[in-house]
């Protein structure tokens, strides 16, 4: 039977925004739109920067092919591993294939429901080159951890940030604790584009190698001017649109505690420290309390007009044992492929209505 996570149709996004179609008019008027190059990309590659204090920038055509890059720029190749979190987005894994290297799956913290930093220790090995750290659902990694043992054994880290661009992450913008930081502005995501991904980096030399990668006469995994156009706009509102998604947040948070068997990462993360994004927001759905499974729960939320689906496959139980290495059995990402739910963005731009509406459902 075909997986329910490929019959789902994403919400509407992305909503209407006037600095959007004002952007889109100004790329007709000046032509952009249909030039090589233009002002928006170095204006937004500038307006990246600068938001993340990070010196260079690289637009990409999405965020696959910035992890891609990232990794090749850190010059991970064939007998290298690459650590990264057994529950994870599937392009991850395979962009360690496709640079020849061996991806080596760690578990996830129950709690964060996040790559469990306990384990980096258990799947380091001579061959480890670098970690890539995907901060999901509305949940962090705990970067503080993760990067002081990044730096004592000599391994560079890749951050994922393509769930959360702006989100903070303890203390940093997510994406600033990696050598390289990677952000996706693919169609359904918090700054979007259709498709398009950035990678970011405090490192000249790694930018230097992968301008050798994608020069090729031309850039060979470009960003347009008519996508960077509409993506400054964005930008400009992140902040202030994050901050509405964590306010409303924590109002259906509030309207949830009192259903059982349905347990959301965020407060696990959340510390003085750490304001996430929200690209998706995940819970633990527990079977038996709903005494119903997981996919059938979705599907009667999906027939009420709520967005929430299954999460992620986990990448163990994809891929042939044969194409990795892990630590253990994990467990963790094993229960997390059966009962992870995830609630899609839009409607934290929403009314409080919106959030009652979806108590209302679930109950
Ligand atoms: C954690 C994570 N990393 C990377 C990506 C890839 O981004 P793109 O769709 O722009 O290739 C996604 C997309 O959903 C993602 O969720």
């Amino acid at each position: 039977m075909k997986d329910l996570r490929d019959k789902l149709q994403p919400p509407a996004w992305p909503l209407p925004d006037e600095a959007v179609e004002a952007a889109l008019r100004q790329a007709f008027v000046d032509g952009s739109w249909g030039k090589y190059h233009g002002p928006n990309c170095r204006e937004l590659s500038d307006r990246l920067a600068e938001f993340h204090g990070c010196e260079h920038v690289v637009l990409t055509c999405s965020g696959t092919a910035a992890v891609e890059l990232a990794l090749r720029g850190l010059r991970v190749g064939p007998g290298d591993e690459v650590i990264l979190s057994a529950y994870d987005f599937e392009g991850n894994f395979k962009n360690v294939l496709a640079v020849g290297a061996q991806p080596v799956l760690v578990d996830i913290d129950p709690a964060r429901g996040q790559l469990d930093t306990e384990q980096l220790d258990m799947a380091r090995s001579p061959r480890s080159k670098a970690i890539i750290a995907s901060h999901l659902h509305g949940g962090v990694v705990a970067m503080p951890i993760l990067r002081a043992f990044a730096d004592r054994h000599g391994l560079a880290v890749i951050e994922d940030a393509c769930q959360m661009p702006g989100a903070i992450v303890h203390g940093r913008v997510a994406g600033t604790w990696g050598d390289v930081g990677v952000l996706s502005f693919g169609g359904s995501k918090l700054l979007t584009a259709g498709r398009g991904g950035a990678l970011i980096t405090r490192n000249a030399e790694i930018v230097q190698r992968i301008r050798v990668q994608t020069q090729r006469g031309n850039d060979a995994y470009p960003l347009s001017e008519l996508q960077a156009a509409v993506l400054v706009p964005q930008l400009h509102r992140l902040a202030e649109r994050n901050q509405l998604r964590t306010e409303n947040v924590s109002l259906l948070l509030g309207l949830l505690s009192d259903v059982a068997g349905l347990n959301c990462f965020v407060g696990s993360s959340s510390s003085s420290d750490t304001q996430p994004g929200f690209y998706k927001l995940g819970f633990w759905f527990d079977a038996a309390t709903f005494s119903c499974s997981r996919d059938d729960f979705a599907c009667v939320m999906r027939a009420a007009g709520i967005a929430l689906d299954p999460g992620f496959r986990a990448l163990h139980r994809t891929h042939a044992r044969g194409r990795f290495r892990s630590v253990n059995d994990l467990p963790n990402a094993t229960r997390a492929d059966d009962s992870i739910l995830v609630l899609h963005h839009p409607v934290l731009l929403g009314t409080p209505q919106d959030l009652q509406a979806i108590r209302e459902a679930i109950k």
